[in-house]
């Protein structure tokens, strides 16, 4: 399994579900009527498929052994660069989460910091991936030696295993679709 390409292909489907975050935000946005219990599932992609499965991986495997193995600008690239954002987004999708809950109570107000949260996000992360798929992976797939590569692959594969018998990937896969219908 080449866990590089595995990686640029989750991509397409987090880009899909910021897709999905902005035309949530956009509805609120034109005045239309909006469920806010869909924030949360939006909420629990980006936890769980976004961050924990798939920035599990770049901090568990690519981007530890790009740091161990390339020396200070690939340390630097990806401590103070990609792990940083990581976190930022951790931060927003919390923000977002305590704006949705007042607006889900009636804090008319509280629509302005969902649509800021949201969008922050969306282009915090359009922004990341595309340094990732333009720059950071390539850097890591051209440099990092044959036999980390060949470990990170086969360290993906387990991961993706465990992953798959608990139906992580077709939970949220399928959440993308559904969500991706409700708000086109
Ligand atoms: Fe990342
Ligand atoms: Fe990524």
């Amino acid at each position: 399994m080449d866990g590089i390409q595995l990686m640029i292909e989750e991509h397409k489907t987090i880009k899909r579900m910021l897709e999905v975050i902005r035309s949530f935000c956009l509805r609120i946005l034109d005045g239309k009527e909006v469920d806010g219990e869909d924030v949360f599932k939006m909420i629990d992609f980006v936890r769980n498929y976004a961050d924990k499965h798939h920035h599990g991986k770049e901090e568990d495997l690519l981007f530890k052994f790009m740091t161990e193995e390339l020396g200070s600008t690939a340390e630097k690239l990806v401590r103070n660069g990609m792990l940083v954002e990581h976190d930022l987004g951790r931060l927003y999708m919390r923000e977002l989460e305590e704006a949705t809950e007042k607006m889900i109570k009636g804090d008319e107000e509280a629509k302005v910091d969902v649509i800021g949260h949201g969008m922050s996000y969306y282009h915090l992360l359009q922004r990341h991936i595309d340094k990732e798929d333009g720059m950071v992976y390539k850097y890591g797939e051209d440099n990092l030696s044959k036999e980390t590569i060949e470990r990170m692959n086969r360290e993906t594969e387990i991961i993706e295993k465990e992953a798959r018998e608990k139906g992580l990937q077709e939970k949220y896969e399928a959440l993308v679709k559904e969500l991706e219908e409700k708000y086109r």
